[in-house]
């Protein structure tokens, strides 16, 4: 859906339909004297005034067939005063798959009657466009077109009064199109199946994307990876045909090139089987998606990159598919990571943070980061401490933490916050190497985000978020299909854009 602008007078804006703002009781276009386009409706149609306003609720209004919008969609946002931005988005959002549903193609949303609004008239037209796209978004890359597609809106106006400056709206809008879009790319990818996305393609594609945006791509093969001893990486790799990359791209726009880059590091295991400790069968075509964390900060940077948002921020994705073929790695065996440290492999399908150890440890050796942060699918425990609607936070930097989570919490995106409890760290010594990368199944996402932390050194600003759970849609809401859900791409990009 394409975003467009009306920005001459009310009364030349044109299209299918018209979302009308009630805030329970309010009806925001009356408090509009400057739109002309709303003044017949309030004046002959009584379906205005029947409608309350409350919160979800929808009603079709049809005018004149004469008038240049023909007609109204009211769009409830309940009472004034419990009126947040969660509120506001899936308020957009189902307004958006309403007029889907219902086949009209072109939709307008009245800038002005935003403005009367809480939440600041920026935010508000960055969040309506932005709730608007991910609403309509589904993932049909491996079907044939079907009939209904073809009545998917094809462009959303933001109509303005046309008096007024608004270019900064204008640059709002599209941020929230940009912002759409990125968590679209993350969605698709982490949605393809696994066959059609194995590291190599998942390069591939992001070589494509550097050239499409404009940023640096490079990716180091299994030879590669070999002569500078991601053996962690390659241990996950070794039971699958496909071989592992790690695969980086940078955003390094004119005069940041030698600033401390961001750089953020996201495990793309694009499919996990569990290896030689499988995992059971009844859920494990969703692990197709173990990649959210790499198709998140990809998706991140090709939105930073298309923004030009003046700031070096990287992106560092270890790549590998966790299979049961016959080389595969055995539990008991050692790894060397990148640091030189050796790994007892305990248990196989804890092979995400094996995967980011390795990208963790070569990050620092070729860069002085200015904060890393690691986005992973990487326990089921997460999952089950936190359940599905949030993810796991863990930091030991009261800044940057309190900045993930205000980030999130402006995008609506939770991250609560988890212990790097030092204590546990005696789960994680090996009898033959260095450390063992599993600990019990009690605090399991603890003892995972303590492993990363061995391969993060002293005085470096890092916080790891796991986003089991949180990546995936078991259940369709107004913002997201079912399957990947692309949480973590709009924090990531709303931090990397503040900074
Ligand atoms: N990718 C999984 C974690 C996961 C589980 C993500 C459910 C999304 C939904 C990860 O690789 C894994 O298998 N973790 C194990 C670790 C255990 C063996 C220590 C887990 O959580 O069971
Ligand atoms: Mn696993
Ligand atoms: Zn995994």
């Amino acid at each position: 859906m394409e975003i467009r602008f009306q920005n001459f007078g009310t009364e030349q804006w044109k299209a299918d339909i018209l979302l009308a703002p009630l805030c329970g009781g309010e009806n925001i276009l009356e408090q509009c004297p400057e739109l002309d386009v709303a003044a017949p409706w309030l004046a002959v149609t009584p379906g205005m005034r029947d409608v309350t306003g409350g919160r979800e609720e929808i009603a079709l209004l049809h005018g004149h067939p004469e008038l240049p919008i023909p007609r109204v969609l009211t769009v409830g946002l309940g009472p004034r005063e419990k009126l947040d931005m969660n509120v506001f988005r899936k308020a957009v959002a189902g307004a958006a798959r309403h007029c889907r549903k219902l086949g009209f193609t072109s939709l307008l949303l009245p800038e002005p009657a935003l403005a009367r609004l809480p939440g600041g008239r920026e935010r508000l037209v960055e969040e309506s466009v932005c709730a608007a796209k991910l609403a309509l978004y589904r993932y049909t890359a491996m079907r044939k077109p079907t009939a209904d597609a073809r009545h998917d809106p094809q462009w959303l106006a933001l109509g303005f009064d046309g008096k007024s400056e608004q270019d900064f709206l204008h640059a709002a809008a599209r941020r929230g199109e940009t912002a759409a879009d990125a968590v679209i790319l993350a969605r698709d990818l982490a949605n393809t199946p696994g066959n059609l996305l194995s590291p190599a393609a998942l390069a591939a594609r992001a070589e494509e994307l550097a050239r499409e945006y404009g940023f640096t791509c490079t990716v180091l093969d299994e030879t590669l990876l070999a002569g500078k001893g991601l053996g962690a990486l390659l241990a996950v790799g070794q039971g699958s045909a496909e071989p592992p990359r790690l695969v980086i791209v940078e955003h390094a726009p004119l005069g940041h090139e030698q600033e401390k880059p961001l750089i953020l590091i996201g495990k793309g295991v694009t499919f996990d089987s569990g290896g030689l400790c499988i995992k059971p069968a009844a859920r494990m075509h969703e692990m197709k998606c173990d990649m959210t964390g790499a198709a998140a900060v990809l998706a991140v940077v090709a939105a930073l990159a298309r923004e030009g948002v003046p700031r070096r921020v990287l992106a560092l994705m270890p790549c590998a598919e966790n299979m049961p073929g016959g080389g595969a790695m055995r539990p008991g065996d050692v790894a060397r990571a990148a640091n030189g440290d050796t790994v007892e492999i305990v248990n196989t399908d804890a092979e995400g943070r094996l995967a980011l150890c390795d990208a963790l440890a070569y990050a620092q050796q070729e860069w002085t980061p200015a904060a890393i942060i690691d986005i992973a699918t990487l326990t089921g425990a997460c999952a089950v401490a936190l359940g599905t609607g949030m993810a796991g936070l863990f930091c030991d930097d009261a800044t940057l933490a309190e900045r993930i989570q205000a980030c999130g919490g402006v995008c609506g995106e939770h991250f609560w916050p988890l212990p790097l409890w030092k204590p546990y760290e005696e789960y994680l010594k090996s009898e033959v190497a260095d450390i063992s990368h599993t600990g019990p199944k009690e605090g399991g996402a603890i003892t995972a985000a303590l492993f990363l932390r061995h391969f993060v050194s002293d005085g470096v600003r890092w916080a790891h978020l796991d986003i089991a759970g949180a990546d995936w849609a078991d259940r369709e809401t107004p913002l997201c299909a079912k399957g990947s859900s692309g949480f973590g791409v709009r924090t990531l990009l709303e931090l990397a854009r503040s900074v």
